[in-house]
């Protein structure tokens, strides 16, 4: 079947959908006389934007002090950052409102935290749960990350416990190391800013884990499965999540042979892809760290995911309506909503 871009196969022209609860409440599929995802113009910040977080200027590349720059925040306070971080933080730190998932797109890093060491490499999401005390160590000058902080709870939530994460085998959480002790600085960072102590010990210094489960762990995008259809399209299924669901965490990587999507109104997510790793592209999603984000109710036409020489992506949605940074906005520009590439203007 060809299409107005020729080449991708999919649902006819015109055909639209509509989803509430992401992709898993009520829908309705419209075939519309004309595609209706194209714009001409727009003017108003409910407008969707294209960027690669490498291009964020971030404050830690140069200042170890420095926290991550944020790029995107939501009504409900989630905020997303990036972080350039190229020195150990001289820090402790903890996060007294929010849960956080930091993905690692570039770089390898140690963290250490309160109940252990791990080491995150590209790909790596690292959750950590609200005032886990960390401190990260990158082990080399390129490391990049996008950090996702949520005052909810964030937890795993694949469609069942085993197949789409074989947690087993790629759920990571980390291990007791031998830290050395000596004063140190504390950050605890609450709603109104940083408040700094100084304490007499190595707060991260841990003798064992004696009961429970460290409530740390870690995941890599290429070790989630991609849910598919095998004789049709159908939507991706999140791996992680918050209680309320205003944060979703999905797999968006190529995943054969759905079919290209139709036009989409997402009435109740925006949603914010990251292009992780090829060799495919992602529609015009082709360079790792480039970043997409379609504010909720924006038509859309998602690029097919059946690329053959794959790619790894990954969908983050959320319910509360998200507002780029300027630090964002400065970083990138309008995005047309077919393939995902720089808005055109006639
Ligand atoms: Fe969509």
């Amino acid at each position: 079947m060809s299409t107005p871009d020729g080449g991708h196969h999919g649902p006819p022209p015109g055909l639209h959908l509509y989803t509430r609860d992401g992709f898993v409440g009520q829908m309705c599929v419209a075939i519309r006389p004309h595609m209706i995802y194209e714009y001409r113009s727009v003017e108003g910040p409910h407008a969707p934007r294209r960027l690669n977080l490498a291009q964020v200027a971030a404050a830690d590349r140069d200042d170890a002090t420095a926290l991550p720059t944020p790029i995107a925040t939501n009504l409900n306070g989630v905020v997303l950052s990036v972080s350039r971080r190229t020195a150990e933080m001289p820090y402790a730190f903890r996060n007294v409102e929010c849960d956080e998932v930091h993905f690692v797109q570039a770089g390898a890093f140690d963290y250490v935290t309160d109940f252990g060491v791990l080491r995150a490499g590209p790909g790596d999401f690292v959750a950590i749960g609200r005032t886990i005390t960390y401190r990260v160590r990158p082990l080399g000058p390129d490391g990049l990350r996008v950090i996702a902080e949520t005052p909810e709870v964030i937890g795993l939530a694949p469609p069942a416990p085993f197949g789409m994460v074989n947690q087993g085998r790629d759920l990571k959480r980390p291990a007791v190391a031998e830290l050395p002790d000596g004063e140190t600085e504390l950050w605890l960072k609450s709603f109104d800013g940083v408040t700094r102590y100084v304490v007499p010990h190595n707060p991260l210094a841990c003798t064992k884990i004696v009961d429970g489960v460290p409530p740390v762990w870690m995941l890599n995008l290429r070790s989630i499965a991609p849910l598919a259809y095998p004789t049709a399209g159908g939507p991706p299924a999140q791996f992680a999540q918050t209680p309320t669901a205003d944060l979703l965490l999905y797999t968006l990587s190529a995943r054969p042979p759905a079919m290209r999507p139709p036009q989409h109104h997402n009435a109740d997510y925006d949603e914010l892809i990251f292009y992780f790793e090829g060799p495919g592209a992602y529609g015009e999603m082709s360079e790792p760290g480039d970043m997409i984000w379609t504010p909720k109710g924006v038509t859309h036409w998602g690029p097919t995911e059946d690329v053959p020489e794959g790619y790894r992506a990954w969908l983050l949605e959320t319910r509360g309506t998200m507002r780029l940074t300027e630090a964002a906005l400065t970083a990138g520009g309008p995005m047309e909503t077919g393939s995902f590439g720089p808005q055109r203007v006639d």
